[in-house]
């Protein structure tokens, strides 16, 4: 590798932002621009569901799109290949938990939903991966360098293919939230990033599920970049007892709608996080 050649994103890019304002900076920004949005909103001007140029979001100020994104057709091939047959993923990549010969520490959750088109169908035999911290924050990634330790029994990342009715389900470890460097003491809401395949590479969509009741929802301002506070909802999953295991584990329901108005908010396709 030389260079100048592309390295994988960080997560959520951890490279210091250039002013590094405080936190107190960052929320009172994050409030402007939605109040002027809700004005602007109520004046009966249309605005985009995501707000690209967020400048709250710091690290992402000179890598947001300024043109409109275009809709292309993918070439045949897109369609075809790679094809990611059942055989392909393993009933057990959707167990975070026993990738390694020893359980991972934290909090032990399953996540199951349904994934659905925008009139309510399920969506069968697709893909959907994850990728995640560990309970104490800290991803596997060599740009993640902050002191949280790393668990040698988690890894983070899985798959699953949704079945006949659309649902998925996982087995994992929640997260914990953990720093980046945006601004001063800055961090992220304890999340997992999900990717859907439709039937091609060019259908890929990737988001962030994120759990009831997080203080700070308010201050992030990745997760506040979505303009509207009904579609930043939508990211967040539901606990459900019903979910959990006795003696086990908890559960978390989180449906991922992919077109409509019900859409689960996705990332842009440029996004890095
Ligand atoms: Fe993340």
């Amino acid at each position: 590798m030389t260079d100048t050649a592309p390295q994988a994103a960080a997560p959520e890019s951890l490279l210091r932002s250039a002013d590094f304002p405080p936190q107190s900076q960052i929320t009172r920004e994050i409030q402007d621009l939605h109040a002027g949005f809700a004005e602007r909103v109520a004046g009966r001007e249309q605005l985009p569901k995501t707000i690209r140029d967020f400048p709250p979001y710091r690290s992402s100020l000179l890598r947001h799109p300024t043109k409109n994104p275009r809709l292309v057709d993918p070439e045949t091939i897109e369609l075809y290949s790679p094809a990611f047959g059942q055989r392909d993923v393993a009933a057990i990549e959707s167990d975070l938990t026993l990738q390694h010969t020893g359980e991972p520490q934290g909090e032990r959750m399953t996540v199951t939903g349904r994934l659905l088109d925008s009139w309510g169908r399920p969506i069968r035999n697709q893909l959907i991966e994850i990728w995640q911290a560990n309970a104490a924050g800290r991803y596997i990634h060599q740009r993640d360098q902050h002191p949280a330790p790393l668990d040698p029994n988690f890894t983070g990342a899985g798959r699953t293919i949704t079945n006949d009715d659309g649902e998925y389900h996982f087995t994992t470890i929640k997260p914990g939230p953990y720093p980046w460097k945006n601004h001063i003491n800055a961090w992220r809401p304890a999340h997992i990033h999900f990717s859907v395949f439709g039937s091609g590479f060019t259908q890929r969509i990737i988001t962030q599920m994120y759990f009831p009741g997080d203080p700070l929802f308010a201050l992030d301002p990745i997760y506040n970049s979505i303009r509207d506070e009904k579609d930043r909802d939508r990211l967040i999953a539901a606990y459900d007892h019903d979910l959990t295991v006795p003696e086990f584990s908890m559960g978390y329901r989180w449906d991922i709608v992919v077109d409509g108005p019900d859409a689960t908010w996705f990332e842009p396709e440029e996004g890095e996080h």
